[in-house]
């Protein structure tokens, strides 16, 4: 794979859900580095899409490539090795309720069964610093942390194997807006620092604006927009027309427009 390959590419994608029709022939390309930030009513496909993108979930109809790997014409082996290739962090962001905090992080490393445990522990505790946890976190159970802790720990998770692509799906919903805005903050920090390329189903208006670099608007079974911010805000789909300029857009977007 060239630098110039996308890390994703998707070509006439179609999903069916037993007789409900999901995607109709859905296209795009990401490249090296970008940061795509997907948005839809609920129950539009999103996380569909995106399980479909990591090899999770199979279209009914279509290509996807992964890293420039044809997600169908590749053994479960060489799926697994690119998913290893990728960190995911699932709606809800959900951690082993039974696992401390570093066994959370650990969880990967250990299943490879490659890495001795002291360099294990040190993995860990670079990853909890660097998403801005102490390392006496580390020995917290999950239903000890407040929520924005939560994401956190699953961000530190997702970033164990130092991944080149993120999924992230609804990273901040149920957070403030000032953890929200922390949390978008070290995303964009550890973008810099890391560069690697990120997908994330949100409906953050903030985010939007202050991190993806690319927007993609699904509404009516297909991608109605797919490009910067300022062609979906140009959109005139209903969906996105009362997204991009309801009340609470006008607010974020007022410098923009
Ligand atoms: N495993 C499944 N079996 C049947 N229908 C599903 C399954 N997963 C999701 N769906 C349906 O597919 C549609 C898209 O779901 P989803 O991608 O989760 O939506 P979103 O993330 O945009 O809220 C929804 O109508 C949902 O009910
Ligand atoms: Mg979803």
């Amino acid at each position: 794979m060239t630098q110039a390959t996308p890390v994703i590419q998707m070509d006439h994608v179609w999903t069916y859900l037993g007789q409900h029709l999901v995607h109709k022939d859905i296209s795009l390309s990401l490249g090296r580095g970008e940061i795509l930030g997907l948005v839809g009513a609920s129950g539009c496909g999103k996380t569909v899409l995106m399980r479909e993108m990591v090899g999770i979930q199979r279209p009914t109809k279509g290509t996807v490539k992964l890293l420039g790997e044809d997600l169908n014409a590749i053994s479960a082996v060489q799926q697994q090795q690119l998913r290893n290739r990728c960190g995911v962090l699932f709606q809800g962001g959900a951690l082993f309720s039974a696992l401390s905090v570093f066994d959370n992080v650990a969880f990967k490393l250990r299943e490879l069964k490659v890495l001795d445990e002291v360099l294990i522990e040190r993995l860990v505790a670079m990853k909890l610093s660097m998403v801005g946890l102490s390392a006496t976190s580390a020995k917290l159970m999950p239903s000890e942390l407040s929520g924005g802790m939560v994401k956190r720990v699953a961000l530190a998770r997702a970033l164990i194997m130092e991944p080149e692509v993120l999924f992230l799906d609804e990273p901040t919903s149920g957070l403030d807006p000032v953890l929200s805005e922390d949390f978008i903050n070290l995303l964009s920090e550890l973008h810099i620092e890391l560069g690697f390329t990120i997908v994330m189903v949100t409906h953050d208006l903030d985010s939007l604006r202050d991190l993806c670099t690319k927007v993609g608007v699904l509404a009516e079974q297909k991608l109605v927009a797919y490009g910067s911010l300022d062609e979906a805000i140009d959109c005139e789909q209903p969906f996105a027309r009362e997204f991009f300029h309801g009340k609470r857009a006008q607010r974020v977007f007022l410098n923009l427009n």
